[in-house]
C-alpha cells in the first residue's frame, strides 16, 4: 500500500471491478472508457490488493470480461432509467464507480454514491487529484447497509416520493443473509412508481464455476460471505412486487457487445441454474 490510504479488506473488494475497467479502457475495441480506473489502481500499489499481484491476473482472466459487460451493461440501464425520467440515482456499494462522471446524464440528475468511509475516503482522495467534472450532483454517502443507511440516504436529500434508478452492482456476494433482506425490502419501499432497479447475481453459483475454480481454487476470495446468497436476484424482486423482471444471461449479452462468453461463463452453464445474470426490474 502506498501508506496514504487505509483501504480495509471488505473495501479492497472494490480494486477488483476498478482493475477490469482500467484494463478495459486501454483496449481499442473497448465497451467504455472509464479514464478515472487507471488512477485507482495506480494509487493503491500493487501489494494493497484483495489478493497477491499474481491472484489479481488470475481473477481478471477469470471475470475481466464478466466485469466489462456488467459495466456497459449498466451503463446502458442507468442511461436509459434517466432517459425514461429519473432524476435519482443510487449506486449502493458504489465503489470506485465512476459514472457519475464518466454517463453524460440528462440536466438535473442527482447521483447518490453510498460506500463504507474507507472506500470513500480512498476514493475522494484520488478524485482530489484527478479533479474530473462530474456530469451530475453527485453526493457522496458514507454509510453501512448493516446500520440505518435509509435513515442517512433521506439526510443526505433522497426524495422517496420521486422515480429512482438504482444500481446494486458486484455487492450481494459480500453481505449475510438479514442485511441482504432488509437491502430488497429498504429498495423496495423507497422506490416511487417509476422507479428501476439493476442487479447482478453474482453468488456463490458463479464463484463455484469451473473457470472460477480453475483460476482461484476452491476457497472464496477474503471478505466474500455471502455463500449462504441462495434465492435468485429475479424471484426476489418479484416477491416484493417488482414489474417486468429481466434476468439477462451474460452468454446472450456477450453476444450483444460482440464479445466471447466470459471464461467464468462457459455456454454450458447458460442454463437454467447458471446463475450471475444481470437482473432489470421497474417498479
Ligand atoms: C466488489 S465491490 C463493487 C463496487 C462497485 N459497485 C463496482 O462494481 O465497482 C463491493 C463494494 O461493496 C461495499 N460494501 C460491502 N459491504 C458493504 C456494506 N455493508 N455497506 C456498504 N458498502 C458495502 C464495499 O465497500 C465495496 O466497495
Amino acid at each position: 500500500m502506498s501508506g496514504r490510504f487505509s483501504l480495509t479488506q471488505l473495501g479492497r473488494t472494490a480494486l477488483g471491478p476498478v482493475s477490469a475497467r482500467a484494463d478495459e479502457s486501454r483496449r481499442p475495441d473497448r465497451l467504455f472508457d472509464d479514464r478515472l480506473a487507471a488512477a485507482f489502481v495506480h494509487a493503491t500499489g500493487s501489494e494493497s490488493f484483495l489478493f497477491a499481484e499474481n491472484e489479481r491476473a488470475r481473477l481478471l482472466r477469470a471475470m475481466g470480461d464478466y466485469l466489462a459487460i456488467r459495466t456497459r451493461f449498466f451503463d446502458d440501464y442507468l442511461r436509459q432509467a434517466c432517459r425514461q425520467g429519473c432524476r435519482q440515482v443510487v449506486l449502493v456499494a458504489a465503489g470506485l464507480d465512476t459514472r457519475s462522471f464518466r454517463l453524460r446524464l440528462p440536466v438535473g440528475v442527482r447521483v447518490f454514491e453510498l460506500d463504507r468511509s474507507d472506500v470513500l475516503d480512498f476514493k475522494e482522495k484520488v478524485l482530489a487529484d484527478e479533479a474530473p467534472t462530474p456530469s451530475c450532483q453527485r453526493i457522496v454517502l458514507r454509510t453501512d447497509l448493516a446500520d440505518d443507511w435509509t435513515r442517512d440516504l433521506q439526510t443526505a436529500g433522497f426524495r422517496p416520493a420521486e422515480p429512482t434508478a438504482w444500481l446494486v452492482e458486484g455487492l450481494l456476494v459480500y453481505l449475510d443473509g438479514r442485511v441482504t433482506d432488509d437491502l430488497f425490502a429498504a429498495l423496495t419501499e423507497l422506490s416511487a412508481d417509476g422507479s428501476r432497479a439493476g442487479i447482478d447475481d453474482s453468488g456463490a453459483a458463479l464463484l463455484r464455476s469451473d473457470a472460477m475454480r480453475a483460476e482461484l481454487g476452491d476457497s472464496p476470495p477474503a471478505g466474500i460471505t455471502g455463500y449462504s446468497h441462495t434465492v435468485p436476484v429475479r424471484d426476489r424482486l418479484a416477491e416484493h412486487g417488482w414489474r417486468h423482471v429481466i434476468d439477462h444471461d451474460i452468454a446472450d449479452l456477450a453476444v450483444r457487445y460482440g464479445r466471447p462468453p466470459p471464461a467464468a461463463f462457459p455456454p454450458s452453464r447458460a442454463t437454467t441454474d447458471a446463475r450471475g445474470g444481470l437482473v432489470l426490474a421497474e417498479r
